[in-house]
């Protein structure tokens, strides 16, 4: 089972501003001609030619995941109204319970976890395929546990100056990255990096 946190990050790190919008991160997702549907929610993205395999690819490698993700996003998306990316099990990592008021249906994809590393845990075991994971301190924390295999970014070539990082809090002796895939996109170039823990 691979566990990969795939983030849209601006030039200076950031995948969102301060207040949780993320601006132009995501506009290569509608910036072209090739349509690709998301896997689990239903909306099509239109890229460009260069960025349509490497996406698919990534889809099709959450398909028969699992998706672990924390709080916040959970929050800001009001859980995918209930369609969690790749259409599996989703794993919200929380100090809290869930939200009250909604409807079983919209829940129904949703486990509440208040450990990350049990979350993976029960992530992979839900899964036949990838995990992703979603929040970036919850991808942190991962690379901390020793828990994550890939990171990937989509680098987008603008400055945001502030907001919320990729990368923060590390342990960054502990891991080190080996390029594995580079696609130049439009807008947007695609970086796979497969971590390596140093013991
Ligand atoms: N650019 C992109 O591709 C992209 C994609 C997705 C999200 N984002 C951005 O990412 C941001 C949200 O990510 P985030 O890192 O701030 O938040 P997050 O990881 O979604 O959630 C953090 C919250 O999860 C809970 N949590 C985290 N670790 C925990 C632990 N070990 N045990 C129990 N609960 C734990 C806590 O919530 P409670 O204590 O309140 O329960 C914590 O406040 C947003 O700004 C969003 O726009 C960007």
């Amino acid at each position: 089972m691979t566990v990969v946190a795939s983030f849209c990050m601006s030039l200076d790190g950031f995948v969102a501003r301060p207040d949780d919008s993320v601006g132009p991160l995501f506009d290569w997702y509608q910036a072209g001609d090739v349509e690709v549907p998301m896997v689990g929610y239903p909306i099509e993205f239109h890229v460009a030619a260069a960025s349509a395999g490497y996406l698919r690819r990534h889809l099709d490698a959450v398909r028969h995941g699992a998706f672990v993700c924390g709080r916040r996003v959970f929050d800001h998306t009001h859980g995918w109204g209930g369609h969690p990316p790749g259409g599996g099990a989703a794993f919200v990592v929380t100090h809290r319970p869930p939200p009250a008021g909604w409807s079983a249906e919209n829940l129904a994809p949703f486990t509440f976890v208040d450990d990350v590393g049990s979350a993976i845990e029960q992530a992979e075991a839900a899964g036949d395929g990838t995990v992703g994971v979603s929040g970036p301190s919850i991808a942190q924390q991962c690379l901390n546990l020793g828990l994550l295999d890939e990171v990937r970014i989509d680098l987008v070539p603008v400055f945001l100056g502030e907001g919320v990082r990729y990368f923060e809090h590390l342990d960054a002796a502990k891991a080190g990255l080996e390029r594995v895939e580079v696609v130049d996109g439009e807008g947007v170039t695609h970086l796979r990096y497969r971590v390596h823990y140093r013991s």
